[in-house]
């Protein structure tokens, strides 16, 4: 097992900076999520860890040890890539052990004569075999050892890539967005067989997506990356709970979470188009945002509750409801609230079939400890409701 510490890790392309200054430890046995937009970096971080590229500045320990200037075959990574490349005239079982003959080739197997029967008899040793029928059967890949790629599906294809990046027993596993080539359904079935084999491995796993479902159901931690910053390192739980910014929060959870501008006079919240009585401490920022996760939120019969609101958006989808409402101009705008429409908007998520249609006013309501606050001008989490800033 290996832990990975990442200390003031910098990578620039000439003047560009694409990794600033990142800083994280990562524990033996860990299942690391990197996770961020488009051309944020996650992928350029991976390829430092494997040492397909270099650190431009700060140290990369391995373990206990420095391993900034270590080749690629010294940090015993197993790296499955985006496009994962199947040789289409081998078989499956020969793609899997491809690693463990090469593994073995002495230099005069690559004289093209000598090559064919020298992998062949390569392949057919003992130790070769066992290892690829082990790594076969924990893929579920036992059935299909003498088909070619062609002859596969693409979930299937992935397990063998996989499955060829994992048959050398290596300390680390390396993935980039492995399941972003598959439909929802295999993605679903992949995302637990990925997370059944780190279970059973107990080895060190850094994982790379933008996908934030794959992030919050198969990492022990994640680090959130924007702009080749981290924006967030921490378990899911704390990552949805206690996002650090509106980047985070906005990022993770779909519907994204509601972002309301608000100036506070005590208790008193003003939106653009709204003042309410919020019954729970509020934080004395300049400018506010008041964060609530749209499954928190509920409807109200009565009027005298917190928000009135229009809908514009049903989505039945059987188990819940998704409403997306438009707050009611119903007093005299504060003014000193700036606000599009977009920030007026509001996702109610609700775990029934409300008789609700289009154009029909509701009435939302919501507990002051599922409030999250965040300072309006500089992004972040305001922790203390109570307290000044
Ligand atoms: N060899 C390179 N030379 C110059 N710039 C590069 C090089 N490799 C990557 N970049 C730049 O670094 C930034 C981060 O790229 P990277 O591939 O790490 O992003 P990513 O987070 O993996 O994105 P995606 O989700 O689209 O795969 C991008 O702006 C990219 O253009
Ligand atoms: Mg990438």
């Amino acid at each position: 097992m290996t832990s990975l510490t990442f200390d003031r890790i910098t990578k620039k392309f000439g003047d560009a900076t694409i990794i600033d200054e990142l800083s994280a430890e990562v524990d033996d046995g860990e299942f690391l999520v990197l996770l961020g937009p488009s051309g944020c970096g996650k992928s350029t971080l991976l390829r430092l860890i494997a040492g397909l590229t270099d650190v431009s500045d700060g140290r990369l320990l391995l373990g206990d040890e420095l391993a900034n200037d270590w080749g690629v075959h010294r940090r015993g990574v197993a790296f499955v890539f985006q496009t994962y490349a199947l040789y289409p005239h081998m078989r499956v079982s020969e793609n899997i052990s491809f690693p463990l003959v090469m593994e073995r080739f002495k230099p005069w197997h690559h004289i093209p004569i000598v090559n064919f029967f020298a992998r062949r008899a390569i392949s057919r040793k003992p130790e070769v075999t066992k290892r690829t029928e082990e790594i076969a059967s924990q893929l579920g890949l036992t059935d299909l050892m003498s088909r070619r790629p062609a002859s596969l599906s693409g979930g299937q294809r992935q397990r063998v890539a996989l499955a060829r990046a994992l048959v050398r027993d290596p300390s680390l596993y390396l993935l980039d967005e492995p399941l972003s080539n598959l439909d929802a359904k295999l993605r679903t079935q992949m995302r637990s067989e990925i997370t059944e084999l780190h279970k059973k491995v107990q080895k060190t796993f850094v994982y790379v997506t933008h996908d934030q479902v794959e992030a919050m159901t198969m990492a022990t931690k994640i680090i959130i990356l924007d702009k080749g910053e981290v924006q967030q390192i921490g378990s899911p739980d704390d990552i949805y709970a206690r996002p650090a910014n509106t980047f985070v929060a906005r990022f993770v959870g779909s519907p994204p979470i509601n972002l309301l501008p608000v100036i506070a006079s005590k208790q008193q919240l003003s939106s653009a188009r709204q003042i309410w009585t919020h019954p729970g401490p509020v934080p004395t920022a300049e400018s506010l945002l008041l964060g609530i996760r749209p499954e928190k939120l509920r409807l109200s019969a009565s009027s005298q509750c917190k928000l009135s609101a229009r809908v514009e958006i049903v989505e039945r989808l059987g188990a819940e409801t998704l409403l997306g409402c438009s707050l009611e101009q119903t007093e005299a705008p504060a003014d000193s609230v700036i606000s599009d429409d977009r920030q007026n908007r509001i996702f109610v998520r609700i775990p029934d079939n409300p008789k609700l249609q289009v154009g029909d006013t509701c009435y939302i309501d919501y507990s002051p400890d599922d409030v999250t606050w965040f300072d309006g001008a500089r992004g972040n989490r305001i922790d203390d409701a109570s307290r000044p800033i």
